[in-house]
This record gives C-alpha cells, structure tokens and sequence, in this order.
C-alpha cells in the first residue's frame, strides 16, 4: 500500500508573520489526518521556521529546489546536506518553472535528483508537458524522455525511493486541471516505465498529480488508480483549503 501524500509548494511566497498563521493551522489539524503524509515546501529561508513549527508534529517539511554541487563556491545556492541540517525529508526537483525560466534540463533534474537521494532526502521529481506538445500527441513521448533520464542515473534502491509528480504545464496556476482520466492516463504510463525499470519502484513509488488542485477537484483526482497525492501550488498558500485537499487525499 502506498501511503498517500499531498506536498504544499509555496513558491516564492510567504512572510514570517503569514508563515506562522498558516504553518500553526496546518500542523493543529495534521493529527487528524494520519493515513496522509503531509508536506510543506516553503521558500528556504523560512525552512527554519517551518522546522521550528512543525517539529514534533506529523507535518513534514521540504525544499522546493537544491544544488547539484555538495559544497563551495556556487554562490547563492543550497545543498542537499544543508536541507538536510535543516531536518528536511522532501525537496521537489525538476519544476517546470525552473525548467522554463531557470533553463534547467533533463540531465540536471537528473543530477540534482542524485544529490538529493544520496544526502537522505525523498526527490519529488515533476515532469509535465506543455500545451503545445500535449496538442501535438507528445505528451507520453515528452513524460517518458523526461522519466528516463532520472531512471538511467538511479539504481534500483535509488528509484524505488522517489516520489514523481504529474504536472502538466498548462494546467499549473492557470484554473485548468486535467480531467482524472487524462491525469490517471498519464499516471499509468509513468507507472508502467518505473515497473520495466524495476518492479519494485512500479510497486512503491508514489506519483503526485499536480496543476490547479482545489477543495472542490481534488476528490475526483485522488480517486483515480495511480494518483497517489497531489503537489499543491496556489492552494496550499491557504490553510482551509490545503487542509481540505488533504483530507480528500486520505479518504
Ligand atoms: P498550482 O501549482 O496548484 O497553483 O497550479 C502546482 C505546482 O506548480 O506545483
């Protein structure tokens, strides 16, 4: 069985007084919700704050990126065995903003996710297709291209410990989710590529949907045979509503 979990991304959003208001309602609620692992993944600079909130609580808290370097001079980046200093568990890797405005690739998803696993922390590797590779019948190509290069660097213990997340590109902050058939489509096929890579990883790894998840979709989403969770952007910034996506991941 695998556990589901719903990961807040916060973006870059929050201020110390918002942080606490939010990060309080969540970890009060959080003891109520114990068949779902619940992450937060505020902006690094209030990843002390968040450990310092939620520590002792079920809530679990993470990155929302991380260097593929392990120390030096890289200035103004973040190491895995610093989020890990910091008591994280999770850091996401491979957002499509930072594929799209950060120009990272492929092989450095790939890198980052190595770094992170090798330093203890659970990737949440996201992969996605646009719109236009969606309309021009691409979107399993474009999945799979971006899937494999993390499989090839991975060995099977690595693998069966990531976490992945659907999010299509046009869905994310825009409204717009896909329909639970075209997500759970999707999360077949990245299931069935991590079961050729290794049976185990097909069994254990939880896949996220992710894209314009609220209270009032989230349900249906979750409902779906390889939707494990989701990874929530605009709606984990409220607590109400991040709470109840929560909750209608651990029905
Ligand atoms: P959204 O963001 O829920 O605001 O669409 C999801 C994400 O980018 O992870």
């Amino acid at each position: 069985m695998r556990k589901p979990l719903v990961a807040g991304n916060w973006k870059m959003n929050g201020s110390t007084s918002a942080n606490a208001a939010l990060l309080q309602a969540v970890q009060a609620e959080s003891t109520k919700l114990a068949s779902v692992e619940i992450v937060v993944c505020p902006p690094a600079v209030y990843l002390a704050q968040a450990k310092s909130a939620l520590k002792g609580s079920p809530v679990r808290w993470g990155a929302q990126n991380l260097s593929d370097q392990e120390s030096g001079a890289f200035t103004g980046e973040i190491s895995a065995t610093m989020l890990r200093d910091l008591e994280c568990q999770f850091v996401i890797v491979g957002h499509s903003e930072r594929r799209a405005l950060y120009g990272e690739t492929d092989a450095l998803v790939a890198d980052k996710t190595l770094r992170a696993l090798r330093a203890g922390l659970v990737p949440v590797v996201c992969v996605g297709e646009t719109l236009s590779e969606r309309d021009a019948g691409t979107t399993l190509a474009v999945i799979n291209r971006q899937l494999a290069v993390v499989i090839a660097e991975l060995d099977n213990a690595e693998l069966s410990k990531l976490v992945v997340a659907y999010e299509p590109v046009w869905a994310i902050g825009t409204g717009r989710t896909a329909t639970p058939e075209q997500a759970q489509e999707v999360h077949a096929a990245i299931r069935r590529q991590l079961t050729e890579a290794s049976a185990e990883s097909g069994a254990t790894v939880r896949i996220l949907y992710g894209g314009s998840v609220k209270p009032g979709n989230a349900r249906e989403i979750f409902s779906m045979a390889d939707v494990d969770g989701g990874l929530i952007g605009g709606a984990s910034l409220v607590a109400n509503d991040f709470l109840a996506i929560c909750q209608a991941a651990a029905q």
